[in-house]
């Protein structure tokens, strides 16, 4: 418990009657809903000369993190120095509320405080102050503005790389912190794992039971092989679960009881005839609540359900709260499209792009439910038979019927270590299955998206690598940035691409987009690259394929006279044409449906 400079000697009347105001005061104050949170937050940090900066997409631009995990990500250049924030933002400092997303969370949902999305409420500093400001803002904020009490706080306790945190240990015993404890790397460092960026000691400050704001302070950069360099610049980086101060705020025991859960989420599922209170009800609620938000925000982004990547934590989600209510609660299956809209109205004023994009998030969840509850439908039959399941069993439900293995368990538990030998069996065959398919075809290309046996071959297979590129920029053209990559595959024959878009082409469209591409061959433009560093190459604005993970340096294929004013760019391994001469007429042949969201467009070129 921290409390300001308490006096614990005998008080006077006077000190008894201020503590009581002071009570008043704090219940007055606490118990704010999420939106008041929001905004207390942002003033907070604007009166102190931070400039507020809105969320990023949940999409990240930097193409090594699948998702957007934390509000510094999208400030990342500012920490190394490569960026100016008094360019940018005309402060050192910034404020976010960032959407965020934590897939490594999945499994806890259904605790007492875990999500896998959640909003991140953070401030931020690139060199304008450091730990005496960050710790002091903090402090002020949760006492005095939101009215809380701290519970406790940590700093690091140091290692054989990194000293232990002494000065953030004095500044909060200055402020009279009760507890304060160290910890070592696994609690109080942050960095990324498995990629590059700003890293440093945290300290923690506890509020209402939960690890509530973690303050980092970036004093290092951490290589890819591990190393750590020191930075010249030192940064703040703060991250604070919108939701688990809610709770606090709110005196609720779980984060599913706060304003943002309750009403829109959890009451109308309780609410319904079917449901019979329970331990692991209340659990599914939970787990219901959480992914159909999740994925309500994941779909307003942009990202459609796939079997790769976040299409597939996406599709993950969704199985799973469909499971969950359908499965283990009996729900009908439009409650969950009924909560999606309950979402989406308690969100649209912060997020407008989810009242903009209501049908089309809607959409996708229909038809991705739809396609699963008809599979769904059959191993349920399969799996109600049985007495007892088995871990092949279970494996096969996985992969037949899509039924997440720890929803079956919870119906019918099963042995896990079977399941999991099931499991590496079956990759071991596929990967043998891999070889035999594409070794001994003597292939002369065989890029994995490029396909061909002969010089012949080979030389249609680059007129239409070529025509894809230009079709991709040309439905970009007609139907908007939306229009993004998802796959394509080019054989000798024809050129297959799969992009993300909501809804069918009109015959107008699919016209557009071929004239586009035919007017740009007529011009007989020429084909080039660049070999550059992955950093510069996003930088040009060229495209890039997200689900691929790039190497530092890459190829970017052009179609114009210069980079800079290139009509067409894109990360590429090619090859290509020399010029778009070369392609010769496209026809589009076929533009259809390919999943929840995804369209796919077959072209060919005149012989
Ligand atoms: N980057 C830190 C975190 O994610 C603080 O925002 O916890």
């Amino acid at each position: 418990m921290l409390r300001g400079q308490g006096n614990k000697k005998a008080k006077s009347a006077e000190v008894e009657k201020q503590r009581f105001l002071g009570i008043q005061l704090v219940l007055y104050i606490v118990n704010m809903n999420s939106a008041e949170i929001r905004k207390r937050f942002l003033d907070f940090f604007r009166e102190r000369g931070h400039t507020v900066v809105p969320s990023s997409s949940l999409l990240p631009d930097d193409p090594s993190v699948l998702l957007t995990t934390a509000g510094m990500q999208q400030f990342k250049r500012y920490f190394t120095g490569e960026l100016d924030p008094i360019k940018d933002f005309q402060s050192k400092n910034t404020a976010s509320i960032q959407k965020s997303f934590r897939t490594s969370d999945i499994d806890e949902v259904g605790d007492e405080s875990h999500l896998t999305f959640f909003e991140m409420l953070g401030n931020f500093s690139f060199g304008g102050y450091f730990k005496k400001e960050a710790i002091e803002y903090g402090y002020e904020f949760i006492t005095k503005t939101m009215g809380l009490s701290i519970d406790k706080v940590s700093v690091f306790a140091g290692d054989a790389d990194v000293p232990a945190d002494a000065e953030s240990e004095k500044i909060w015993r200055a402020l009279g912190a009760g507890r304060v404890d160290r910890h070592g790397r696994e609690d109080n460092f942050w960095g990324p794992t498995g990629s590059e960026g700003p890293c440093g000691p945290t300290t923690e400050i506890y509020v209402g039971g939960v690890e509530g704001w973690n303050i980092v302070f970036n004093e290092y950069y951490k290589h890819l092989d591990g190393r750590l360099e020191k930075l010249t610049n030192p940064g703040v980086d703060t991250g604070m679960g919108l939701e688990r101060l809610a709770m606090a705020s709110q005196g609720v025991p779980t984060i599913f009881g706060t304003d943002l859960f309750s009403a829109p989420l959890i009451e109308p599922l309780r609410r319904r005839p079917e449901f019979r209170s329970s331990e692991r009800a209340e659990r599914s609620l939970r787990v219901i609540a959480d992914h159909v938000r999740a994925a309500t925000f994941l779909i307003g982004d942009g990202v459609v359900p796939s079997n790769k990547d976040r299409g597939y934590i996406l599709r993950k989600l969704i199985r799973r709260a469909i499971t969950h209510a359908n499965f283990l609660q009996s729900f009908p299956e439009k409650v969950l499209a009924s909560l999606v809209d309950g979402v989406i109205d308690v969100y649209m004023d912060c997020y407008p792009e989810l009242g903009r994009k209501r049908a089309e998030i809607a959409d996708v969840f229909e038809q991705e439910q739809s396609a699963f509850v008809k599979t769904y439908a059959r191993g349920k039959k399969i799996l109600e038979k049985k007495e007892r399941l088995t871990g092949q069993e279970a494996f096969d439900l996985y992969q037949s019927y899509g039924f997440p293995p720890e929803v079956t368990y919870e119906f019918k538990p099963f042995d896990w270590e079977e399941f999991n030998s099931a499991k590496e069996g079956h990759l071991k065959v596929s990967a043998v299955g891999g070889e035999k398919k594409f070794g001994g075809h003597g292939l002369i290309l065989d890029t994995g998206e490029l396909k061909a046996g002969s010089e012949e071959e080979m030389k249609r297979v680059l007129r239409l690598h070529t025509a894809t590129h230009l079709l991709q920029q040309a439905l970009r053209e007609v139907l908007g940035n939306e229009a993004r990559q998802m796959g394509s595959d080019i054989t000798p024959e024809r050129t297959r691409f799969d992009f993300a878009f909501p809804r069918k082409m009109t015959p107008d469209e699919v016209k557009n987009v071929e004239n586009i591409v035919n007017r740009v061959i007529g011009e007989d433009l020429p084909v080039k690259f660049e070999e550059m560093p992955k950093e510069k190459a996003e930088k040009t604005g060229a495209l890039f394929f997200f689900k691929e993970k790039y190497p530092e340096r890459v190829k970017v294929y052009y179609v114009g006279k210069t980079l800079e004013t290139a009509w067409s760019k894109e990360f590429c391994g090619g090859p290509h044409v020399g010029r778009t001469g070369e392609i010769g007429r496209v026809k589009v042949l076929k533009e259809e449906a390919v999943g929840a969201g995804v369209r796919r467009i077959r072209a060919a070129v005149e012989p």
